[in-house]
């Protein structure tokens, strides 16, 4: 099962689970806000790659969907670095965590909402596969850690991207982060 819509609201699904846990539970606040931080971090990264180039080429008006989004994921990423750095249960870690659901509520609305039905209608289905197996194999090899200083560009997220992924899963394995 790789078409691309089901990829993407899977982890929709998951990132919507994990911000209703964390504003429930202050006691596992930590490892789920690291989980939060490591999910985001890929998803996003694999959209920027293969999502939205194909949302510019195939979809008319693509260009402003794609920059809407864009600008939408920095913002997203700059919140989560701030998240990262912050003591898991301070008054910051909250309040960051209702300004990032908020934000990424936001985001996951527009994507599903005024992005997907216009994607849907123009690509076959063996198209969706296709690109859901590029997702997914982005998602693997994808970084664990914002990053929000990376240029959004697919080109920029397949270069300097691909590198920083492989810094975060060197240290990641050295920390056992993401491990709990
Ligand atoms: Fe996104
Ligand atoms: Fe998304």
């Amino acid at each position: 099962m790789t078409d691309v819509f089901d990829i993407l609201s899977q982890d929709h699904r998951a990132v919507e689970v994990l911000l209703r846990e964390l504003a429930t539970t202050s006691a596992d606040a930590g490892p789920l806000g690291e989980k939060l931080v490591m999910e985001e971090s890929r998803h996003e990264a694999a959209e920027e790659q293969h999502f939205w180039p194909t949302v510019r080429e195939r979809v008319p008006d693509g260009d402003r969907l794609a920059d809407r989004a864009l600008s939408q994921e920095d913002e997203g990423k700059a919140v989560l670095d701030d998240l990262r750095k912050a003591e898991p249960g301070s008054n910051e870690f909250t309040q960051l965590v209702s300004k990032f659901t908020q934000a990424g509520r936001a985001h996951i609305a527009f994507e599903e909402n005024e992005v997907w039905p216009s994607l849907r209608s123009v690509l076959t289905s063996e198209e969706r596969q296709e690109l859901g197996q590029k997702i997914e194999r982005a998602k693997e090899a994808g970084p664990t850690r914002p990053h929000p200083n990376t240029p959004s560009s697919s080109g920029a997220q397949k270069t300097a991207g691909a590198a920083a992924a492989v810094a975060d899963k060197a240290m990641d394995k050295l920390t056992g982060r993401g491990k709990k």
